[in-house]
């Protein structure tokens, strides 16, 4: 079951014939005088800027006071940009409920596990289940509905911002009571509720559902499954939230598309996006890159997640840097060609809009260290001239917009329940990291120069060769099923340590671990042998692994050994086994390799799947090769992952478009079948 998301993208304010990609920012001229505004839009114009998401922390601004409205800097604001053929994507300006607001209804504050008030003062400080705040936001949306419905600027509404970024769990009373309202839709009854809790462990059996509470802070481990069923309640409590904004706007304004920005990125899990993508009209992401070697696989692991949430139809790139944030430890500005490189990286994985946070850098608050695209130093910077540089490519590049992306033939399957569940307290570790088992695996295709798409849970597995489930935690029974199907269709089936070990109500499964999986595996678990941190163990493939083992004996005469226990408990074990099953294969990793140690199985398992690379064996590793198109044409990015120029022979077709230092070469000229070189950091684009 594929989830698709309708298709509705911008309306065209300036009835544009041509797709090109939207480009531009989060606007806030509430913090610049007036005199600055024309001087903005000259700018925009100037770098390429067609699009802009306005308003999104104007409410303070807009509505003073609680019967007080302020329209007038917006309108002017609205038209100035219309005039200077820039559209606008329009917040609902919920995002940050105004001190008035707060001090009137202090219970529209959010309360954080142990009791203490969540104070306003920075932003989102508003519970997403408070009914007051739900009719005041509702209030202002309705305004701002009619008031720009028919504004010619307008192409799209921006719900909120980044929903649940700060907010997503509330232990309030406001919330007690909606999680008990979830809690009996799910349940029906207050003893299936037991049942499924688990609640004859620890006196904790329910006779009322007034009895039931969030997971407040307790004298010790909270119930899982009363944890777990928070975690989901909590996204969907937002969710609704977010319908119930939108639905306002599809009734006063229905041939506006909607749309509200996720934060498909590092560790941010609270909200399960592949749900929430049903929701929208397109999905937009915001992305921030983490430094560290894995910071260009991370984002692309992160641009390919949110293709795939999207239903494989462009999505919108709404936020992301031109240099430095400002909210991580150490915020380092991006070197020379960052700035394009992770742009044309979104582009790649089917962004169809090149978004910043934000256009001009603030000078005070929170955020004026964070880059922008009029930084500091104004448009005399290195900053402005890439931004301006990106702006004309994207033009050149225009072509592309509106393709969808090419399925690879192998796949990482991404589960936000797994996610949730395997990193819950009390397990066998605390130091297990689900996304980041994920994106070693992910860092490894593209080490190999192997195409890889993240699909998550639900999404369809028909059409590719091999997938890879790490960690794969949560399976309950359709979804064993489903895999088995996938196995025994021919698939190839790669999992890990600590998979198919619960059920949905996180029970284990009984018999031996990997529970759900263990029959396709042709294996059997009977104790996990977790690692102490710092403590390794060697494979006698020359791999090293770290945080897991486990004590396996094969149950299946068919199933293949490929790499065993070296030292440690498990010494002489199995540690990584395969069992052909038909044409197809479940292949189990006990232990964690790191994305150096996964390259040489992978390698192995690819082999046994037929899966290759489509690059130059000089380019795997170096380039990331992503293919958009569909039909006839395809586009194929190609995006140096390196600092030095790289240099590709064999890939033919019309350079469609390049950054810096990308071309191509022939003996006279340039030659459609000629080498093809990539600057450092650079990304080509041709046409085949
Ligand atoms: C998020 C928010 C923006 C801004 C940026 C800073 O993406 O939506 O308002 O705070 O982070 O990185
Ligand atoms: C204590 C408690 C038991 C159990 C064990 C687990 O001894 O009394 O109920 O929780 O710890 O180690
Ligand atoms: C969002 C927020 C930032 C920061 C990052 C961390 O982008 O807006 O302020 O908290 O998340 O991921």
């Amino acid at each position: 079951m594929t989830r698709v998301p309708s298709p509705r993208w911008l309306r065209r304010p300036h009835d544009d014939p041509t797709p090109r990609f939207a480009y531009g920012a989060d606007y806030n001229p509430e913090q610049w005088p007036r005199e600055v505004w024309p001087e903005d839009i000259r700018l925009m114009r100037e770098a390429g800027v067609n699009i802009v998401s306005l308003a999104i922390f104007s409410w303070a601004r807009i509505q003073p006071a609680p019967d007080t409205w302020d329209f007038g800097w917006l309108d002017e604001i609205m038209d100035l940009l219309h005039e200077g053929g820039i559209a606008v994507d329009l917040a609902t300006a919920t995002a940050s409920p105004p001190p008035w607001l707060t001090t009137l209804h202090p219970e529209i504050l959010p309360v954080t596990a142990s009791g203490e008030t969540v104070w306003p003062g920075a932003r989102q400080h508003w519970r997403p289940t408070s009914p007051v705040f739900r009719t005041h936001a509702l209030r202002l949306v309705e305004k701002m509905a009619e008031r720009y419905g028919n504004h010619p600027a307008l192409t799209a509404w921006h719900i909120s911002n980044e929903l649940g970024c700060h907010n997503i769990y509330d232990y309030s009373d406001d919330a007690a009571r909606a999680f008990r309202t979830w809690l009996s839709d799910r349940y029906g009854s207050v003893e299936t509720l037991n049942h499924a809790w688990g609640t004859a462990f620890w006196s904790q059996r329910y006779t009322e559902w007034d009895q039931i509470l969030p997971p407040r802070l307790a004298a010790s481990h909270p119930n899982p499954t009363q944890q777990l069923d928070f975690k989901r309640f909590s996204s969907d409590a937002l969710k609704d939230y977010l319908r119930a904004e939108r639905d306002l706007l599809y009734r006063l304004t229905p041939d506006t598309p909607v749309t509200t920005n996720f934060m498909v990125m590092g560790e941010t899990k609270g909200m399960h996006y592949a749900d929430w993508a049903r929701e929208v009209d397109f999905v937009s992401n915001d992305h921030y890159t983490l430094p560290g070697p894995q910071r260009l696989d991370e984002l692309s692991f992160s641009a390919n997640l949110t293709g795939s949430i999207a239903g494989g139809h462009p999505w919108f790139l709404m936020e992301h840097s031109t240099s430095a944030v400002n909210w991580q430890p150490v915020n380092l500005a991006k070197r020379e060609h960052d700035l394009s490189r992770d742009s044309l990286l979104h582009v790649a994985h089917g962004a169809d809009a090149v978004c910043f946070f934000q256009w001009r850098q603030s000078a005070a608050g929170a955020e004026k260290y964070h880059s922008a695209m009029v930084p500091h130093a104004g448009e005399d910077s290195e900053v402005f001239r890439s931004v301006a540089a990106l702006g004309a490519l994207l033009g050149e590049l225009s072509e592309v917009v509106g393709s969808t992306g090419r399925p690879a033939r192998a796949a990482v399957l991404f589960d936000w329940e797994s996610w949730w569940a395997s990193e819950q307290d009390s397990h066998p570790t605390s130091l297990l990291r689900y996304r980041q088992e994920a994106l070693d695996w992910y860092s490894a295709f593209l080490a190999l120069g192997v195409r890889a798409d993240v699909v998550h849970t639900g999404a369809s597995l028909d059409g590719y060769d091999l997938v890879v489930a790490p960690v794969l935690h949560v399976v309950p029974r359709d979804l064993a099923k489903e895999l088995t199907g996938y196995v025994e269709g021919g698939g190839h089936l790669v999992t890990t340590y600590f998979s198919g070990v619960v059920d949905e109500n996180d029970h284990a499964w009984l018999g031996g671990y990997p529970g759900a999986l263990r029959e396709l595996l042709g294996i059997r678990v009977e104790e996990f042998g977790p690692l102490l941190d710092g403590r390794d163990v060697a494979l006698d493939n020359g791999a090293t692994g770290t945080l897991w083992t486990d004590r396996i004996t094969v149950t299946d005469d068919a199933v293949e050994v490929l790499a065993s226990y070296r030292t440690g408990d498990q010494a002489g074990r199995p540690a990584i086994t395969r069992r052909p099953v038909g044409a197809g294969s479940a292949a189990y990793v006990s232990t964690r390799l790191g994305a150096e140690g996964i390259r040489g199985v992978l390698d192995r398992l690819l082999a046994g799947a037929g899966v290759t690379s489509e690059l130059p064996g000089a380019a795997r590793g170096r380039v990331e090769l992503v293919v958009r198109g569909d039909g006839d044409t395809t586009y194929w990015f190609l995006v140096n992952r390196t600092d030095e120029p790289v240099e590709l022979t064999g890939v033919t077709g019309t350079l469609l478009g390049g950054t810096a230092g990308s071309e191509r070469r022939g003996t006279d000229g340039p030659d459609p079948a000629g080498p093809l070189v990539l600057g450092p950091r650079g990304v080509a684009v041709v046409r085949r």
